[in-house]
């Protein structure tokens, strides 16, 4: 493998320098694939293919969102082995994120810190850029688009922002994500509360629904994106919520706020992924599967590097899972390697299809 070898070379720049310079190449490689009549199809296997929402995932493996925030290479994402791709955070207005530095690696934790702010173009830039790159066909795996509230626009007007980006992003996405649980917009992760919660998720079902009959196509799925760091008892109190007021599902987790564990001396403010947030992660996919079951299908994200590390979300309750931060330590082709580890995980414990070992340690 030729990443090992480039990895020292990229972890010697600036962590958001180095970003920059992969994301240049896939950009490049996005304006050749973008121009293909037909899509390149993704890698799947016939105990990994499923149907959830009523769309079609070739393998569960997908792009956790923050890695394309701005939607610039959405072709690339099947090339890589990604069975979906959520794209984003992308906030009605653009906005420039936080001051740099505001991308930390901690290699001996297997981990980053970011704060960067929901850095992005704007709901109405990246429809425009959307509607460019899909004008030949658009990416042959599903694109999920992960909305949150612009800074500018205080906490009690979020719902009107929220409602300006799935005006513009609602004809390119195949699901849509409300983040209600980045640590770095400030007062967004209250959005979490029940009260909150029910307000905006009434208010986006209602678009959703007025959408969807104006463009005479489906109404999107919407998923909510939660934090590690809720209690249980506030993580039932979203899965009821998220039943009552019209969610499709939930995104589990983002990153979190919490130091426990680091070998790392490091004080600097973000919310934490990787390796340290797996098993946190993974319980709080644990406790929502136990109180939503079959009626929200979860997606699992959180420090997965590895086939065993996904089967674990999936075995906790994750229907589909997604990467970040295990990509930037083990490389780009990571997802494909998790999809075809995956079965034969699935094989040894004698199962035929992924939907058969979802919830089994729940
Ligand atoms: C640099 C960076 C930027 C991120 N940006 C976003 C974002 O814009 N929206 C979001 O919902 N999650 C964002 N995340 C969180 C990831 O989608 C994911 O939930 C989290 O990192 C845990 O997965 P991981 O351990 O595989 O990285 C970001 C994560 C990282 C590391």
């Amino acid at each position: 493998m030729l990443y090992p070898a480039v990895r020292p070379l990229l972890f010697r720049l600036e962590a958001e320098r180095a970003h920059r310079l992969v994301f240049g190449a896939l950009v490049a490689c996005e304006q050749l694939l973008a121009r293909r009549t037909r899509p390149l199809r993704a890698w799947t296997h016939p105990a990994l293919a499923q149907e959830l929402w009523s769309i079609s995932f070739p393998n569960p493996v997908g792009l956790a969102a923050g890695f394309d925030k701005d939607a610039r290479a959405p072709h690339v994402w099947p090339l890589l082995g990604f069975g979906f791709a959520e794209l984003g955070t992308i906030t009605a207005v653009a906005q420039p994120g936080n001051a740099p530095p505001r991308l930390f690696r901690l290699p001996r934790d297997a981990a980053l810190i970011n704060r960067l702010g929901f850095n992005n173009a704007g709901a109405a830039a990246v429809a425009a850029r959307l509607a460019h790159l899909f004008h030949t066909a658009p990416p042959g795996i599903p694109i999920g688009i992960n909305i949150g509230k612009s800074r500018v626009t205080p906490l009690d007007q979020a719902a009107g922002d929220y409602v300006s980006s799935l005006r513009h992003l609602f004809s390119f996405a195949a699901y849509v994500v409300i983040n209600v649980s980045s640590p770095n917009t400030p007062g967004l992760r209250d959005l979490q509360a029940e009260d909150q919660l029910a307000a905006l998720l009434d208010v986006l079902t209602t678009e959703n629904a007025a959408l969807a009959q104006a463009q005479q196509r489906p109404p999107r799925p919407l998923l909510i994106k939660v934090a590690p760091d809720l209690a249980d008892d506030a993580l039932a109190a979203v899965v009821q919520v998220a039943r009552k007021n019209g969610a499709a599902g939930l995104v589990a987790t983002n990153t979190t706020i919490r130091r426990d564990g680091l070998s790392t001396p490091i004080d600097e403010a973000g919310g934490l992924s990787g390796a340290p947030l797996r098993a946190r992660a993974t319980a709080v996919i644990r406790t929502l599967h136990r109180h939503a079951g079959a009626a929200l299908p979860i997606i699992g994200v959180g420090g997965i590097f590895t086939a065993h590390d996904a089967y674990a979300k999936i075995r906790a309750g994750a229907s589909l899972v997604q990467i970040y931060t295990g990509m930037i330590y083990e490389g780009p082709l990571l997802a494909r390697r998790i999809a075809a580890g995956l079965v034969d995980l699935l094989r040894a414990d004698g199962f035929t299809h992924l939907r058969q070992a979802v919830g089994r340690d729940a």
